[in-house]
């Protein structure tokens, strides 16, 4: 629920709600300073870290995100990258954050930068970006005692913002600094301004031990807080992990692969990019068109959320792909997902209205006005998602691999080069090639290669499988003046140069060549989505062929690829075992089985990665990190087979 701004009687932004006010009357950007920055002892507590991470509870009008950015700036000895994670339960709308801003013009500049990349209000983490991704704001939005129980990151300093402890106790709860205790790094440190005993033996009981020090203007005390918990911890913090160099091995040049190629050259890696054919982008990303657009449920199901936080990355990433100059063939169009009975328009309907979604996000819309919308005559009623739309992967994988290349020390990218084996030994992974050739050696190996990652490891019985699908490419004009992309039995893209309508969904087809009859069914399923079907001829209908990569519970594997043969000789130890429990090929990662949702997926399932490889705090809540894992069907096997014989 966003908030709205008041002021009280001294000119404060103030919280009618809580009864309290968003930052000291004397200054929020010097209370950010004194208590924030200074409680921490920042900014010399960061000085020549590779990644530094602060918490905050409460992210308000983010002036201490602000105060701690221009520090960042003004700091020669800065890390070299700074991540801020705030919590925040009733976020402002940008054009109330606009006018609230507007009272701190130091801060001009930087807040502009903020509000453009100001997320919808709607649940989960938005992952904005500012100075080339060197500060990364990771906005968790909804209830701290929820949220915070739902992330897993390493954290070396805390903010604790959330009004006066007497107004909103839920904030300063012994449960939410215990969450704050689980992320933080032996030696994080934690400041604020309310020195309240409540808060201190909250604090006390987590493991920090606390200092009273001068407060800020008119306040005589304040708190900072140091974690140095006197008992063993059972669940540290991830610890960054140390590579012996930052080189990557990255095999399969699609969508996936580029994606990471992309996210890990703009951390300073070398990446050597291996494809089997002679270009990138050759197989299933190579299509003519993709449509992308998030999914709703009712439930907040795995699956909506992972579209929603997807389909957010990916937009954000593209533009900031377009701002360094590089060419994307995109539209970002709005697209209608049509009912296919009048059930699910009235489901439509009702998911929209509980789930209160903003109309930029989602709004349902009925015939006549999806028609309006589409600009052509469509047949039902249904969800209308204005960041929808469509790209021609080709044009992603091309600005990646340039981006890749343009950073140094960059991508080399082996075309035209198979890899048959890999293997590792001290210092890491080899690529192998036909010939038995090492083709690469880094530390890391990430398989982007879809189906054939399976043929180089084993991801727990038969984890992937091939989906034929066949696109029918109409000449344009074909649909009208079609305006939007539209979806439901079948999907429509208005591409400039033709119309794409897709796609058939066929397990266990191998053949490669379009046929007729898949084009003649494409036809049909549009009968179901428009007033007036296209009839062009059949045989002279141009199309295209590929092959989805698709897991057994349809969602991607990306990140860390479980160890199968140590996970059956610790099945007894591993019997009641969490995703995180499990064995690790070390520095071997997956970012496969994107379905038909390459396009939705590929840039956030790079950066979690290279999120993981840096040890910095992911783009996702844990649940869906663990939604994801490439290990899940190895701990399903671990857990099946309990106490039962071989694991294969
Ligand atoms: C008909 C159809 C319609 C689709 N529609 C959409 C859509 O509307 N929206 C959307 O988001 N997605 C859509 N998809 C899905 C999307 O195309 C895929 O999810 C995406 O392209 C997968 O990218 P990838 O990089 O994982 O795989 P690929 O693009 O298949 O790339 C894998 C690469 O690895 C290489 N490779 C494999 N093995 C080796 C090896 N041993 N050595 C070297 N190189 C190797 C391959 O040559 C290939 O280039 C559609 C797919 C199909 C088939
Ligand atoms: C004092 S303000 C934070 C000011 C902010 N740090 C800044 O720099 O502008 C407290 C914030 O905590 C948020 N908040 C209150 N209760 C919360 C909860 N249970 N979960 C998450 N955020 C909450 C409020 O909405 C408010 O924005």
């Amino acid at each position: 629920m966003p908030a709205l701004p008041a002021f009280d009687a001294s000119g404060t932004p103030y919280s009618p709600e809580y009864g309290d006010v968003y930052h000291s009357a004397d200054s929020g950007p010097g209370q950010a300073r004194h208590v924030f920055l200074g409680g921490n002892d920042l900014p010399g507590r960061w000085a020549g870290a590779r990644v530094f991470t602060i918490v905050e509870t409460g992210f308000g009008l983010g002036l201490n995100f602000l105060s701690t950015w221009s520090a960042w700036r003004e700091d020669a000895a800065r890390p070299e990258r700074l991540h801020f994670v705030s919590v925040e339960k009733h976020p402002f709308l940008h054009d109330d954050l606009a006018s609230l801003h507007a009272r701190y013009p130091g801060f001009a500049p930087l807040a502009r930068e903020l509000r453009a990349a100001w997320p919808l209000p709607l649940p989960g983490l938005h992952r904005l970006e500012f100075e080339d991704g060197r500060v990364t704001l990771t906005l968790a939005l909804g209830d701290a005692a929820q949220v915070l129980r739902n992330l897993r990151l390493a954290a070396d300093a805390f903010y604790l913002d959330g009004f006066a402890p007497a107004r909103n106790p839920e904030m300063w709860s012994p449960a939410i600094m215990k969450s704050l205790a689980r992320f933080a790094r032996q030696g994080a440190t934690l400041a604020t301004w309310s020195t309240s005993r409540v808060v201190r033996d909250a604090l006390a009981a987590a493991g920090f031990s606390c200092e009273l020090r001068a407060g800020f203007a008119r306040k005589r005390r304040m708190l900072a807080a140091r974690y140095a918990p006197r008992w063993r911890t059972r669940h540290a913090p991830p610890a960054a992990p140390a590579w012996s160099g930052r080189r990557a091995i990255v095999i399969g040049a699609g969508l996936a692969g580029a994606a990471v190629a992309e996210r890990l050259a703009a951390r300073g890696w070398r990446i050597d990019l291996i494809e089997r054919h002679s270009t990138p982008a050759a197989e299933a990303s190579g299509l003519p068109v993709g449509v992308f657009h998030p999914l709703l449920a009712r439930d907040e199901s795995v699956l909506a959320r992972l579209t929603r936080a997807g389909c957010f990355h990916a937009l954000g990433r593209w533009r900031a792909l377009e701002s360094a100059g590089h060419a994307l063939d995109w539209r970002c169009c709005g697209l209608l997902q049509l009912a296919r009975d009048p059930r699910e328009e009235s489901r439509m309907a009702r998911t929209v209205a509980e789930l209160r979604l903003p109309a930029a996000y989602a709004a349902f819309l009925s015939r006549d006005e999806g028609s309006a919308r589409a600009r052509c005559a469509v047949k039902a009623g249904g969800l209308w998602f204005p960041d929808g739309g469509w790209m021609r992967p080709a044009s992603l994988v091309a600005a990646e691999l340039a981006a890749a290349r343009g950073r140094t020390p960059g991508l080399a990218l082996h075309a035209g080069a198979e890899v048959t084996r890999i293997a590792r030994d001290g210092e890491g992974w080899r690529a192998i090639g036909p010939d038995g050739s090492v083709i690469a050696a880094a530390p890391v190996c990430v398989l982007a290669n879809a189906h054939d990652a399976a043929r180089l490891c084993a991801f727990g019985g038969p984890a992937l499988r091939r989906v034929r699908g066949q696109m029918t490419v109409l000449p344009a004009g074909s649909c009208g003046d079609l305006a939007a992309v539209l979806a439901g039995a079948a999907y429509l893209a208005p591409l400039a140069d033709g119309v794409v309508a897709g796609a058939s969904y066929d397990f266990d087809d191998g053949e490669p060549a379009p046929r007729v009859s898949d084009h003649i069914a494409n036809l049909e399923r549009l009968g179901q989505l428009l007033e007036a079907t296209p009839r062009p001829d059949a045989p002279v209908l141009g199309g295209a062929v590929g092959f989805r990569c698709v897991a057994r519970d349809r969602l991607p594997f990306i990140g860390s690829v479980a160890d199968l043969g140590a996970a059956r000789s610790r099945r007894a130890a591993l019997s009641g075992a969490q995703p995180r429990d499990l064995p690790r090929q070390p520095g071997l990662y997956a970012a496969i089985a994107y379905g038909s949702r390459g396009l939705t997926w590929c840039c956030l399932g790079a950066e979690l990665i290279a999120a993981h490889l840096e040890g910095e705090p992911p783009p996702l809540e844990a649940d869906l990190a663990d939604a994801v894992d490439p290990g899940r069907f190895v701990l399903q096997l671990v857990r099946e087979n309990r106490g039962r014989t071989p694991i294969s």
